[in-house]
């Protein structure tokens, strides 16, 4: 059967954040381009991810005109709790370094984004099938799929840009030769739930004891947000109200008695946990944006703000690329990207590793966490070092 051959400049695969704010930004610079997708939009504006941004991640959102409902639906967060041996110790982002974060879910941002691309006529097509990627080293890469309607269609372009998250299809499409998988695995997993219930304190808490690591987010002032430390083996359905939120509780409990207020619990899942990044996070004319290329723990809640620095750094790459015909900037794309992956590597991984409790944990190394926990709060050295990493280290 014959494809339907449609021509544009970048072909993007995945309509997620990444996908679409890149878009977003190459469509206000007068560059045309495709998004694909396999999900339909209602799908994704339902799936549950993390709900911190940076003021980078704000600032991208405002300064490019998408909408400005994170600054009047969002929260600003000017600090986090660190919780430990039953005690909170403020981080203050704003005495710090005087930044602040805003809670402002990954599904909003979506919504927001994908409003924009309808309001300003961007070409996204939801709900394909069959989607393969190739020609990615020659002048005329491809994207080949199946439409909702079961037509069959190639997009050809000169750029193609995998933005279709952890489980990328371009990623794959990349010979194994020509890429370094770098990863680690953890021995726990999230349990997390969505419930109604009023905040239980003013700002999110993370939480370390003996019993594991747990985080009371929120939502909204009558949706909340926790999730709490589990085996990765966990199946979320076998447990009840009650064992939740005793298990959370257990997490927080201190001296100053302070509770958690619940409410019925609307979702429970348990989500995966890894770091991973793929080296380079180009091949040809393909490049990577966001989980495509990298997977962060959601401890530092980088995932979604590291794939909008990405996009950052590609939007300039092709914006140049077009403007002056020199490549320079894309061939430093990788390199530039991967250098801000990193840091957040290690900073997710070092809070997560600083956060949890292995079950197999012997007592030195109990009390050993315990002494970094208290080194990082009480020196506003230590503070300021985790408020910069979380708060989102400037853009380039
Ligand atoms: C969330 O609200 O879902 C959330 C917040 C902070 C994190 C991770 C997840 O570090």
């Amino acid at each position: 059967m014959n494809a339907r051959i449609d021509t544009t400049r970048v072909g993007i695969v995945g309509a997620g954040p990444a996908g679409l704010m890149l878009s977003h930004l190459l469509a206000k610079a007068g560059i045309d381009n495709i998004v694909v997708e396999k999900r339909d939009r209602g799908t994704i504006a339902n799936t549950h991810r993390a709900g911190i941004l940076e003021h980078g991640s704000v600032r991208l959102l405002t300064d490019s005109g998408v909408d400005g409902r994170v600054l009047t639906e969002g929260h600003r967060h000017d600090g986090i709790d660190l919780r430990f041996a039953g005690e909170s110790h403020r981080i203050d982002f704003a005495d710090l370094i005087g930044e602040s974060v805003w809670l402002y879910p990954q599904n909003e941002v979506f919504v927001d984004l994908a409003d924009a691309r309808e309001r300003d006529g961007g070409d996204v097509r939801y709900s394909v099938t069959d989607t393969e990627v190739l020609d990615q080293t020659t002048d005329t890469p491809k994207i080949r799929f199946t439409d909702v309607d079961g037509t069959a269609v190639e997009i050809h372009c000169d750029i193609l840009v995998g933005a279709d998250g952890s489980q990328s299809v371009c990623r794959r499409s990349i010979p194994e030769q020509v890429r370094t998988d770098n990863f680690v695995e953890y021995p726990f997993a999230w349990f997390g739930i969505l419930t109604e219930a009023p905040p239980s304190a003013p700002e999110l808490i993370y939480a370390n004891s003996e019993h594991g690591f747990a985080l009371i987010s929120q939502r909204s002032d009558t949706v909340q947000r926790m999730y709490f430390q589990c085996d990765p083996g966990t199946d979320a359905s076998v447990w009840t109200e009650d064992q939740i939120w005793e298990e959370l509780q257990k997490r927080v409990d201190g001296p100053d008695g302070f509770q958690l207020k619940r409410g019925r619990i609307f979702e429970q899942m348990v989500l995966p946990f890894r770091s991973y990044v793929c080296e380079p996070m180009r091949y040809g004319n393909l490049f990577l944006a966001g989980d495509a290329g990298h997977t962060v723990p959601p401890t530092g809640a980088k995932g979604l703000n590291l794939a909008l620095a990405d996009v950052r750094v590609l939007f300039e790459a092709i914006d140049s690329f077009y403007a002056t015909k020199s490549p320079e900037l894309l061939d430093g794309y990788s390199d530039t990207a991967l250098a801000r992956v990193w840091r957040a590597q290690n900073f997710s991984y070092w809070m997560t590793n600083m956060l949890h409790t292995r079950a197999d944990a012997n007592p030195f190394e109990r009390k050993r966490a315990l002494g970094e926990l208290a080194s990082v709060t009480s020196s506003r050295y230590g503070r300021q070092y985790l408020a910069e990493g979380y708060t989102g280290w400037p853009h380039s």
